[in-house]
């Protein structure tokens, strides 16, 4: 009972391979959107083209995939406390688990987070009770499930009737609505999708790359740079970039990747060598635009540094609001603040000693047959 859960983690650890990973109207609209007034409208000429294609939104790498103590997690916080604290885009992984659609890591043998269903509906309580608030969802379709799989979980939770559907399947950057027309037509949901999106079947799940340019993820080099590393070339679509360190384990000679916990405030913050807010300046500076999307792990790590970046990039005033504290436990390094204590739903992935021990011997052999699988 009790090495389970540090099998799973350290199966994960051994498995983990690189995760691939928001108008033009004129008469009554929205006047704050994301909290800000300022990126509602293009028409105002301090923020000219505030379009979707220039608004920068603050994203969650690995939504889901939340386990305080677990050197196999991405974020300190679910999904809720996520968007209540400023995040605005969403990646989550997604795979079929005996027909269901699931979010897990790599593959639900190893971190099994529930069902697309649960996590979604969370994300429509949310836009319920936030009513001037525009949410873009980024779907990694791990087992290349077809559109329309997802969209019975959409229509069952509701969430297809918020969701924006492009006239094409792709549109070129600067023609993208503004949150106060997303607002306005309460479509406040933009969802991509990496593979197999099909705009004739399912219009408002989005073809990611032909729209969206990607740099390089899970990177262990702190220089970060801008080039297009997916796909194809950046022309004029929107970007996102992938700001979180990676740091290589190797264990019985397998090599793998784990977020860099010690640099997380260094990879988070506003400024300096390694950080959110130069990679965002220079990428900026080299396209002429900035990020759509700036992609992070442990969002909270930093103090909302993350969040002061996307408002330096919106040019907004940024308003310091609380972010919940880095949650620490003797299996993780400690970030910035040590003052977090863990949330109930992680218990079942807290290790509170050394991980290298049977569980490692399970996690391999778990790991081992998957890869012979
Ligand atoms: C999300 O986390 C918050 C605390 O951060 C907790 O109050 C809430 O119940 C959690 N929601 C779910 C669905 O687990
Ligand atoms: C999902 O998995 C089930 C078995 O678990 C399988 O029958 C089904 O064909 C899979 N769906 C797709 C689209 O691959
Ligand atoms: C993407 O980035 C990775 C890591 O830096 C690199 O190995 C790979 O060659 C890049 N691919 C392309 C197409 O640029
Ligand atoms: C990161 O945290 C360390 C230790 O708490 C501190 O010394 C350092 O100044 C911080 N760096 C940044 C960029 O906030
Ligand atoms: C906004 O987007 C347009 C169209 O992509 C681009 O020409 C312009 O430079 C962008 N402005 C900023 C500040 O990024």
């Amino acid at each position: 009972m009790y090495f389970a859960p540090v099998a799973i983690l350290v199966s994960s650890l051994l498995c983990a391979v690189p995760l691939k990973v928001h108008a033009r109207s004129i008469s009554t609209r929205a006047t704050v959107c994301n909290g800000y007034s300022e990126v509602c409208d293009p028409l105002i000429i301090k923020y000219s083209l505030r379009s979707q294609g220039n608004v920068t939104f603050v994203g969650a790498h690995d939504s889901y995939a939340v386990s305080s103590g677990s050197v196999a997690a991405n974020q300190d916080y679910n999904v809720t406390t996520q968007l209540n604290e400023g995040i605005r885009m969403l990646q989550i992984q997604a795979h079929n688990s005996s027909g269901v659609i699931h979010l897990c890591h790599t593959s639900c043998v190893i971190l099994d987070a529930g069902t697309l269903s649960n996590y979604l509906s969370s994300v429509k309580t949310w836009l319920d009770g936030n009513p001037n608030e525009v949410v873009v969802i980024l779907i990694v379709n791990s087992d290349n499930l077809p559109p329309s799989q997802y969209a019975t979980v959409y229509q069952s939770v509701g969430l297809d009737s918020l969701s924006y559907s492009p006239t094409t399947a792709t549109i070129d950057g600067s023609q993208w609505p503004t949150l106060g027309t997303l607002i306005d037509s309460g479509k406040r949901v933009l969802t991509f999708m990496d593979s197999n999106a099909d705009f004739a079947s399912v219009p408002y799940i989005i073809d990611e790359f032909s729209n969206i340019w990607e740099t390089a993820y899970d990177v262990t080099d702190q220089t970060f740079n801008c080039a297009v590393n997916r796909t194809g070339t950046a022309g004029n679509k929107m970007y996102l970039i992938n700001h979180y360190l990676d740091k290589t384990e190797t264990l019985f000679g397998l090599t793998f990747p784990v977020p860099d916990k010690s640099l997380l405030n260094v990879t988070n913050a506003v400024s300096g060598y390694g950080s959110l807010g130069l990679q965002a300046s220079q990428c900026g500076a080299e396209y002429s635009k900035y990020p759509t999307v700036i992609l992070v792990d442990f969002y909270n790590y930093g103090g909302g540094s993350v969040f002061q970046v996307a408002a330096n990039l919106n040019s907004v005033t940024y308003v310091p609001h609380s972010v919940s504290p880095a949650v620490t436990s003797t299996a993780t390094s400690s970030g910035s603040n040590p003052t977090g204590s863990p949330q109930s739903n992680d218990a079942p992935l807290s290790v509170s000693g050394n991980p290298l021990n049977l569980g490692v011997l399970f996690g391999a052999v778990l790991c081992g047959a998957m890869l012979v699988l």
